[in-house]
């Protein structure tokens, strides 16, 4: 018997990918790598400035992406972001969530515009468009990947200020095991990727302004360094190739040990 060639497992050649958050950090650094890797991207994000710099860069380089502006937690703005989305590749084979914010303090101090604020964004915002995108992958009738930004902060607490941040992740950790379930009639595939601290605009500042945060950080993770952007594009093109086909419901902790302790 000759056996199935899988040298192209991991292949997201010619898919259709939207990505949230395209304009910074994780989010960036998967629009880049999709578009690497043969995908056609829709880069939204609230800055135009980012989202547009991002299609330029990837344009630039031979690839195949639209700049999409986009409050993800307004679902008149994420309606809209999925149609124009439709309107330049036909489909949305691939969804990533990394749209997110942190606002912190401790809890005793926190006020109710930080926990809706970072709830709406984080959380609502990632339900918004696993709805839009679900919707249109339900139609079409031919799955599809869900991929949505957790975090470490969802599976185990901080000691940074983070109550709001936390319990955004934890919800974005439960909605996407119900969703998994929702749609598996679908063969939608619905994943997270939980990363630990990881080196972007989220976290540059805060860790230039109070070491003492960053010294904590790097004491919980045993790999002893800060997680790069691009430690977690590996997981973000698993999960959305044929090599996660059976892969649903599932959180990818990215944690260089951090959760193992
Ligand atoms: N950096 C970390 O340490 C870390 C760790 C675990 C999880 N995460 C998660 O990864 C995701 C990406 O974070 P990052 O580190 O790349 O941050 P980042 O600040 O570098 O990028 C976030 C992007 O989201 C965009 N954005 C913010 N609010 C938006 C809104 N309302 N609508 C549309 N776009 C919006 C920003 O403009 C920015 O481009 C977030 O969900 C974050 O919670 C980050």
């Amino acid at each position: 018997m000759v056996e199935k060639d899988l040298r192209g497992l991991f292949s997201i050649e010619g898919k259709a990918a939207l990505v949230t958050g395209a304009g910074s950090g994780l989010g960036r650094a998967i629009a880049v790598a999709y578009a690497q890797f043969g995908a056609r991207v829709s880069c939204v994000d609230i800055s135009v400035k980012d989202s547009e710099a991002v299609c330029d860069e990837i344009n630039k380089n031979g690839g195949d992406a639209v700049a999409i502006v986009c409050d993800v937690s307004r679902s008149e703005d994420v309606r809209r972001a999925v149609e124009v989305s439709l309107g330049a590749f036909g489909a949305i084979d691939i969804l990533v969530n990394s749209a997110g914010i942190g606002m912190r303090s401790t809890a005793e101090d926190m006020t109710d515009v930080m926990w809706d604020r970072v709830l709406d964004i984080n959380l609502k915002g990632t339900f918004l468009f696993c709805r839009e995108v679900g919707r249109h992958m339900i139609e079409r009738g031919e799955g599809g990947r869900i991929i949505n930004m957790a975090s470490v902060g969802g599976v185990v607490g901080l000691e940074t200020g983070n109550a709001n941040y936390c319990a955004s992740k934890g919800g974005v950790i439960a909605m996407t095991k119900t969703l998994a379930l929702e749609w598996a009639k679908h063969k939608i595939l619905v994943n997270a990727v939980a990363p630990s601290h990881t080196r972007t605009a989220l976290i540059e500042k805060l860790m230039e302004q109070k070491p003492e945060v960053k010294e904590y950080f790097l004491n919980n993770i045993p790999l002893g360094m800060l997680a790069e952007p691009v430690h977690i594009v590996g997981p973000a093109i698993f999960l959305a190739s044929e090599a996660a086909s059976f892969v649903t419901g599932h959180t990818l902790i990215v944690d260089g040990g951090h959760t193992a302790r």
